[in-house]
């Protein structure tokens, strides 16, 4: 299973230490084929020591230049970073990142051999509209998408069920990942109001191989009891 944690606009620097610090220790102890990612925000970026990968919530698709508020390669190749999330419904909404942005972004940390996870999820409008308008609108997000990237995850994070609390149903989750996996062949994660109380029924659905976290891994016991459960 794949535990990620990703802290989005959520811990500082000292805090981000301070989990991980208490979070390391305890990864000794993890199954051997489990990984863990930790996505904390750039300013927290750093090298650790540990059984897991950090990785960068977002860069620009650049070396270094003229982007004024960005990252690029060479601030992530300071601390070793190659991982980085891709497509997140926000940065899509808020960040009004299209998907030929997502998909340049995408093909540049392909050429620089990043492991990608890749972020792809309908809005509520489309969930109620129905399987085929949930099928035609998540495929749509693999537009420009290398799905052979042998360093590539997928997560599939239902707009609606982020930060809501209300997590998608195990049927629901269930036939949407049965449906992607039958268009690509690629770890394929789930992400919305993951929590300690639900980890066991989303982990046991057949087609999850891990899960994209963000409220319930800011604290790191919840986190670790995700992992151990
Ligand atoms: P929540 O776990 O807070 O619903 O967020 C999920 C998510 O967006 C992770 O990327």
């Amino acid at each position: 299973m794949i535990f990620a944690a990703n802290f989005k606009t959520n811990h500082t620097r000292k805090s981000t230490k301070d989990y991980i610090e208490a979070l390391s220790p305890k990864l000794t102890d993890k199954r051997a084929e489990d990984r863990i990612f930790i996505f904390p925000p750039s300013t927290a970026l750093d090298r650790f020591e540990g059984d897991f990968t950090l990785g960068a919530q977002n860069a620009y698709p650049t070396h270094n230049g003229a982007f004024t508020g960005e990252i690029g390669l060479e601030q992530l190749d300071e601390f070793g970073i190659n991982t980085i999330l891709i497509g997140h419904s926000e940065r899509r909404e808020h960040m009004h990142e299209d998907q030929q942005t997502v998909a340049k972004k995408y093909r540049f940390f392909m050429e620089q051999g990043f492991e990608i996870i890749y972020c792809i999820g309908e809005p509520l409008e489309i969930r109620e509209a129905g399987d085929a308008a949930v099928t035609k609108y998540l495929l749509a997000q693999f537009e420009g998408i290398d799905l052979s990237y042998e360093k590539m995850i997928v997560a599939y994070e239902p707009i609606w069920a982020i930060g809501t609390g209300r997590s998608a149903t195990v049927e629901e989750i269930a036939s949407t990942h049965a449906m992607l996996k039958s268009n690509m062949n690629r770890p394929l994660l789930y992400g919305g109001s993951v929590k300690p109380a639900n980890i066991k029924e989303i982990t046991a659905i057949d087609g999850v191989d891990g899960v994209l976290v963000g409220s319930a891994s800011l604290d790191v016991e919840s986190f670790a009891e995700m992992i151990f459960a």
